[in-house]
């Protein structure tokens, strides 16, 4: 491809400055690699997911990693159960011949989003609206000191997608629409999570690794090429080299030179070839042009997406593209067997699988997991203290204030004044679950999740006395502001991906029925009206926006609502900016910054203050 040429520049520099690679853990590893049999080097390769694998199972097959999916959590999911799972898979792995310490990887994509009582940041769309890379840092490091409180090493994040369309149900996994933006929270992101880079000793300073996902162009696929059944998830991105490099790839640069222990391959494909099985992007640019020295993980049973007649034959052609650790939750049995046989019969040469191997335990051994296969937090008391500790969720407050992005407010109806008669309607004001979005201790999401945290409606009674609370919006009479909170349900990856007609793994893109009755209920009565949306992307409300006095774009802003009242009384004036294009109708999408003849609702970069 000849733009790797103008990327070969950045290529050296990521080498030379990366302390993964450093001399004396090159050599450390090159030595255990010299004694490792084929079976242990295969089952450093193998991710299972933890209710598919006991300790027993990882000292018998030598498994170098465990992850959870999400909502997989073990016994009450307290803190405790998390340290003692993670230290059975410990004294398991420590007990093999060799004695390697498995990595355990989860989804804390924001926050610690699988674990009850953590602290739940902004998806990243809301922070992309912050255009506040500095607070990307703070929220890596909170989370990664709340995942070492549990024993985890390595988290699934960041998600460094670019959204070119916003019927993708990952749209809000983004930090936003333009690579610019996206490339600005890549390295504050790794940093606030890895530390500055993997030292050999991240883990024992309660760091985690990070993970660059998902590579590449996961957010550029096109509307119908959707796979597994889904409209546009893991679909076709169909692009030129030129727009593939400026568009996707270039917000991977500085997560790469910030020493990202790993890169999640995507499901979807680029220009008609599958990622999975992409030798041209996943070895020859992104481990030999842009010179990544972490490893690279498979997605979910994604080699299974692979169109192939056997197993064996999507395990050759995945290996043999460059992916180093399979996470094959279920099957990571048929994984080991297929792939041995493959060695055994020449299809993966031995060099492929010392590759892959090196790269891993480069990994382990730079990011102190050697000495640190549980993180100290996890094993001492002041580990009690960090799970949504006060300091995280004050962040998360914040996170939360500047992430709100004022649409429109007319006769300056906001910030309202404190001894106003305030009514709120809307389930989505009194439900952690909804303002938290997916991937929020349900893979899914849910409403009504068990966590602490703030509703936007408990936000604003702690803001001021007089508060009335319809869910449906009845008795707004004689109240002087109403303020009602809209939405949409939880929801992740293609369950998310936008339809016309309703189903289950699927949304709308627009307020339902029961939310447009209950808007006009409240604007028929006259009474001025602030609309909060609660979303993970922009909503088509172009039909009834005039109704209302004041808009504010809330995102997901996860458990701490409060931050939402913050900016509607004024605490705080708001300074979000959009961080995607917000469209008059679906008929525009995909509509993004610079597009000819562009002339959205809301332009991207559009926000208001008081
Ligand atoms: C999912 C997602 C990926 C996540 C992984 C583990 O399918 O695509 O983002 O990290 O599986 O949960």
């Amino acid at each position: 491809m000849k733009w790797i040429s103008c990327l070969s520049a950045v290529a050296t520099l990521l080498v030379s400055s990366s302390s993964i690679a450093a001399q004396d853990v090159e050599k450390r590893v090159s030595a255990l690699i010299e004694r490792m049999s084929l079976a242990e080097k295969i089952g450093q390769m193998t991710q299972a997911e933890r209710s598919h694998a006991s300790p027993k199972d990882v000292k018998d097959y030598f498994i170098g990693s465990i992850l959870n999916g999400g909502g997989s959590v073990p016994g009450e999911n307290e803190r405790s159960d998390w340290v003692g799972m993670i230290s059975d898979y410990q004294d398991a792995a420590r007990s093999t011949r060799l004695g390697i310490p498995i990595l355990y990887g989860t989804d804390a994509v924001h926050g610690h989003s699988n674990v009850k009582n953590a602290t739940i940041f902004p998806h990243n769309v809301g922070l992309g609206a912050t255009r506040n890379p500095e607070l990307a840092y703070s929220i890596g490091l909170a989370t990664a000191k709340e995942v070492a409180a549990t024993g985890i090493h390595w988290t699934f994040a960041p998600t460094l997608c670019v959204a070119r369309d916003d019927r993708w149900g990952r749209a809000y996994e983004c930090f936003g629409e333009e690579p610019s933006l996206v490339a600005e929270f890549a390295e504050p992101f790794v940093k606030g999570l890895q530390g500055d880079t993997l030292n050999g000793n991240t883990i024992g300073e309660n760091r985690v690794i990070a993970t660059a996902k998902h590579w590449v162009a996961d957010g550029g696929t096109t509307y119908g090429t959707g796979d597994e059944g889904y409209a546009i998830d893991r679909g076709d991105t169909q692009l030129t080299d030129e727009e593939l490099q400026r568009l996707h790839i270039s917000p991977y640069l500085p997560a790469l030179s910030s020493d990202v222990g790993s890169v999640m391959v995507s499901y979807s494909s680029v220009n008609g070839k599958k990622m999975h099985e992409h030798k041209g992007l996943v070895s020859d640019l992104l481990k030999d042009e842009l010179g990544f020295v972490g490893f690279t993980i498979s997605d979910w049973s994604a080699l299974g997406e692979i169109p192939a007649e056997t197993n064996r034959e999507r395990v050759v052609r995945s290996i043999n593209a460059g992916l180093d650790m399979i996470m094959e939750p279920e099957k990571w049995q048929e994984f080991i067997t297929d792939l041995t046989a493959a060695v055994k019969a020449g299809e993966v040469p031995m060099e492929r699988i010392d590759e892959a191997v090196r790269r891993i335990l480069l990994v382990k051994a730079s990011s102190g997991l050697l000495e640190n296969p549980v993180s100290p937090l996890a094993l001492s008391a002041q580990g009690d203290s960090v799970l949504g500790n006060d300091e995280h969720r004050a962040l998360a407050r914040q996170a939360v204030r500047e992430s709100m992005v004022l649409l429109k407010n007319e006769k300056s109806l906001l910030p309202i004044e404190k001894k106003s008669k305030i009514f709120v309607a809307g389930v989505h004001a009194n439900d952690i679950g909804f303002q938290s979005g997916g991937w929020t201790l349900e893979w899914q999401g849910k409403s009504g999740i068990d966590t602490q945290g703030t509703t936007i409606l408990e936000g604003i009674q702690a803001a001021v006395s007089t508060v009335t609370y319809s869910e449906d919006g009845k008795g707004v009479e004689g109240h002087d502001v109403a303020i009602v909170v809209v939405g949409e349900d939880p929801y992740a990856e293609g369950w998310g991906d936008y339809r016309p007609a309703p189903c289950e793994k699927c949304k709308p893109m627009s307020l339902s029925a029961e939310q447009r009755q209950l808007l006009d209920r409240v604007t028929d009565s006259g009474v001025p009206t602030v609309v909060v949306i609660v979303s993970g992307r922009p909503l088509m409300v172009s039909d009834q926006i005039s109704d209302w006095q004041s808009v504010v774009a809330a995102w997901l802003p996860g458990t701490e609502g409060a931050g939402v009242a913050d900016v509607l009384f004024g605490e705080y004036a708001p300074t979000g900016k959009l961080p995607v294009t917000w469209p008059r109708n679906l008929a525009q999408i995909p509509i993004n910054f610079g597009d000819e003849d562009y002339d959205p609702l809301f332009p991207y970069g559009f926000g208001l203050s008081y």
